[in-house]
């Protein structure tokens, strides 16, 4: 890998801003430079990394200057704004928000499954959606050896997969809850302490954002747009790793016990599937883990050629800030 990295973090103050750092100092990624950018409300804020203090910039359409590798999250309009301008200044722009992930010329990356597509980048490649994600890395070795028709996926989110500050409510909003103080809802449209809710806005189909959001990546990311896709997105009060009920259907039969052995030989995957002994994964275990865990791998009787599929992943880690390095890491091996 390369030393020739000048990086910049768009959002570092953020939940995914901060897993990246984080990740950065673990995996020692290589760089010449690292430049730290969140709005005026933090600009000065002192950030540190490798013991080092890094003092936070106001983004501006000048901040791409001296940089080459930027990993953008600061939510999708500030993407849309800033994005052109770093890849006019020669940058390559790794982008966690969903503004132009569905652009024809932008490719929408997860190293496990298409890392392919991402060679044919423009200046910008487009991390997937946190749910989306860990549901491809799961099911592309399964399509790849029998084939899928039709996915039914049930989310169970946690609140980090929102924002930082959405952590922080539920903390409050739990607190004032065991208190028996109201509950005042402000980062979401419902109480999320002790609550299942909808948080996304809908479209007019009546689907959420998030789950069109599962449905168009998906088919994207496979390249096959005859994958029958229905999702169901759900809030949990849980802090981090987003939790998946997936039924698919495939073309041809894969039985459960060929299921478990075709997964656990697949690359970012941890197969935990022993319900006898009450090991499956759970989001209190898989937070802060790198791989995409698989458990309560069962077929589905009720249909010919159908699977059950329990998968968890931390939303900020695979989800979001692991998944963009590893595009930008196994970019470097490329091109060498
Ligand atoms: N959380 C997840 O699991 C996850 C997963 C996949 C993708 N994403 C996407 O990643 C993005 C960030 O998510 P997050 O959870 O990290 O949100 P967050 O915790 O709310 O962080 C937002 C970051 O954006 C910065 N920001 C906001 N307005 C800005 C502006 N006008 N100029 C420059 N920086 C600005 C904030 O800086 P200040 O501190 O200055 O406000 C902060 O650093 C979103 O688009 C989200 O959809 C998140």
């Amino acid at each position: 890998m390369s030393e020739h990295h000048r990086v910049a973090i768009v959002g570092a103050t953020g939940a995914v801003g901060n897993t990246l750092m984080s990740i950065l100092e673990e995996r020692a990624f290589p760089f010449a430079s690292l430049k730290l950018l969140a709005s005026h409300r933090s600009a000065g804020e002192i950030l540190t990394f490798k013991d080092q203090p890094i003092m936070v910039e106001e983004l501006t359409h000048n901040s791409f200057d001296g940089v080459n590798l930027v990993f953008s999250s600061a939510g999708s309009s500030i993407s849309k704004e800033f994005i052109p301008t770093a890849i006019g200044k020669g940058c390559l722009v790794i982008d966690n928000t969903s503004a132009f992930r569905m652009d024809a010329d932008t490719p929408l990356v997860v190293p496990e499954v298409n890392m392919d597509a991402a060679i044919r980048h423009n200046g910008l490649i487009a991390n997937p959606n946190c749910s989306t994600i860990q549901m491809v890395v799961a099911l592309k070795p399964i399509y790849d050896r029998v084939g899928i028709k039709r996915i039914v996926v049930s989310t169970y989110q946690s609140v980090s997969g929102k924002s930082g500050s959405a952590v922080l409510e539920l903390v409050d909003q739990t607190t004032a809850a065991l208190e028996g103080r109201p509950i005042e809802p402000d980062k979401f449209p419902h109480q999320m302490a002790f609550n299942v809710a909808f948080d996304w806005p809908f479209t007019d189909g009546g689907d959420s954002e998030e789950e069109m959001k599962m449905v168009n990546e998906t088919r994207k990311i496979l390249e096959d747009d005859t994958i029958a896709v229905s999702a169901t997105t759900v809030r949990v009060p849980v802090f981090f790793a987003h939790s998946e009920s997936i039924n698919v259907e495939t073309e041809d039969k894969l039985s459960a016990d060929d299921a478990r052995q075709l997964l656990s030989e697949s690359p970012g995957i941890v197969v935990m599937d022993d319900p006898a002994s009450r090991k499956y994964p759970l989001a209190v275990d898989v937070a802060g883990r790198d791989e995409v865990f698989v458990g309560r791998i069962r077929e589905d009787r009720s249909i010919e050629n159908g699977l059950n599929l329990w998968v968890v992943a931390d939303n900020l880690r695979k989800g979001a800030a692991l998944n963009a390095i590893q595009i930008a890491e196994m970019l470097d091996g490329i091109s060498v």
